[in-house]
């Protein structure tokens, strides 16, 4: 309705494949809800009465019969979004696609949105898209394969890959909002840039081999400024022609000029440190502060290490298990840290375990159980 509003020369269609959004629409612009029943008007166009420039098509993105120049999605869930890059590739239109719930890409998640529509809930796309992200998801998996003693066990390449991309859609679908600049959040956020930019290489590489290379598709990725606008506020931008860079600047004899947007990189470095940057941890030193535990998690570690206390004598050390991960293990250290006990790790790769144990006068950590009994 906005768009309609603002732009009175711009034909605004608006698809979904829920009637009740359409009827909304209709309700809130014209003041009347539609009077057709849902299968008299479903893939046809109903036109706003109010705003001549504004209608409807009431069914789903993919059956979308006519012509258009630009794609605007917000918020269309799981592979939605996609199903509009897609259309928009095909059309050769320009995008501004900002997606919502990644969660729902994995491959085993449901989409209610669509089982209540339609009654039917399976993906037509297959994830991760992009031949770049294949193949740098498949060399992970060989490399894990390689590393696993039990080869003869492990999943194929292809469930190793879907398994990875479940992993970081699972985790770049966070919506508290609250968190959104602290540094905790830069790994959900980095995740849900490392889906965005799958999306980017695949519209890429679906153009490069679809259409001739003299027609390449401008694709970046933004946010909404400020990011707090929304939690699902990254934005893909997309364009052929020259002429519909959003970023040209006529006073520059229409040189283009795209901005960088840094704040991406920027997560990166935050997550790849506070994932795997800081994991060798001396004794006694300092953890820093960012963390991405739950409570319950803390508790489980918390409650082990004082079973731990409470069977053990001064000279005994607790091995962890091996595998937990880097983030598992930060975790470990940062409680090991707060219960005053010695903690370091052990081993390298597969084998990497953290070990905790009192420190020479122990009084200090047998204060610490009393305190929490
Ligand atoms: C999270 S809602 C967002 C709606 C709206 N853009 C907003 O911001 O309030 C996602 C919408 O996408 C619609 N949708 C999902 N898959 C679709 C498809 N394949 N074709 C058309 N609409 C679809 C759903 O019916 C739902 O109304």
């Amino acid at each position: 309705m906005p768009l309609a509003l603002l732009l009175p020369q711009v034909e605004v269609v608006c698809v979904d494949l829920k009637q009740y959004s359409l009827d909304l629409l209709h309700k809130r612009v014209d003041g009347v809800q539609l009077t057709s029943k849902k299968d008299d008007i479903v893939d046809s166009i109903q036109v706003s009465t109010t705003l001549p420039n504004l209608s409807t098509y009431y069914g789903s993105i993919q059956s979308y019969p006519h012509e258009f120049d630009i794609g605007v999605s917000l918020h269309a869930c799981g592979e939605a979004s996609d199903l509009v890059l897609r259309k928009c590739l095909n059309q050769k239109a320009s995008f501004v696609v900002c997606s919502c719930c990644c969660g729902k890409l994995q491959s085993d998640a449901k989409n209610p949105y669509v089982f209540q529509s339609t009654g039917g809930n399976e993906k037509e796309i297959s994830y991760p898209q992009s031949k770049k992200m294949i193949a740098s998801l498949e060399k992970e998996a060989e490399e894990d394969m390689n590393e696993s003693d039990n080869s003869h066990n492990n999943p194929s390449k292809k469930k190793q890959q879907e398994i990875a991309f479940d992993e970081i859609a699972k985790a770049s679908d966070y919506s508290e909002i609250g968190d959104i600049r602290k540094p905790k959040n830069a790994c959900r956020r980095a995740a849900k840039a490392l889906v965005e930019w799958d999306r980017l290489l695949y519209s890429k590489e679906c153009i490069e081999c679809s259409v001739s290379h003299e027609t390449p598709v401008n694709v970046i990725l933004s946010r909404m400024v400020p990011w707090e606008c929304s939690v699902k506020n990254d934005i893909l931008i997309g364009w052929f022609e020259d002429l519909c860079n959003p970023y040209r600047t006529q006073s520059q004899n229409n040189t283009i000029s795209i901005p960088d947007d840094t704040s991406c990189d920027n997560d990166f470095k935050v997550a790849l440190n506070h994932l795997f940057g800081n994991d060798t941890v001396s004794p006694g030193s300092t953890i820093n502060t960012q963390n991405d535990w739950t409570t319950q998690e803390e508790k489980e570690v918390t409650s082990e290490i004082e079973q731990f206390l409470v069977k053990s004598s001064v000279s005994q050390e607790y091995r962890f298990s091996k595998g937990m991960g880097a983030r598992k293990r930060k975790l470990i250290h940062s409680v090991a840290e707060k219960l005053s006990l010695k903690h370091w790790s052990e081993g390298k790769g597969a084998e990497k375990l953290v070990v905790v144990a009192r420190r020479r006068t122990s009084s200090q950590v047998d204060i610490n159980i009393n305190n929490k009994t």
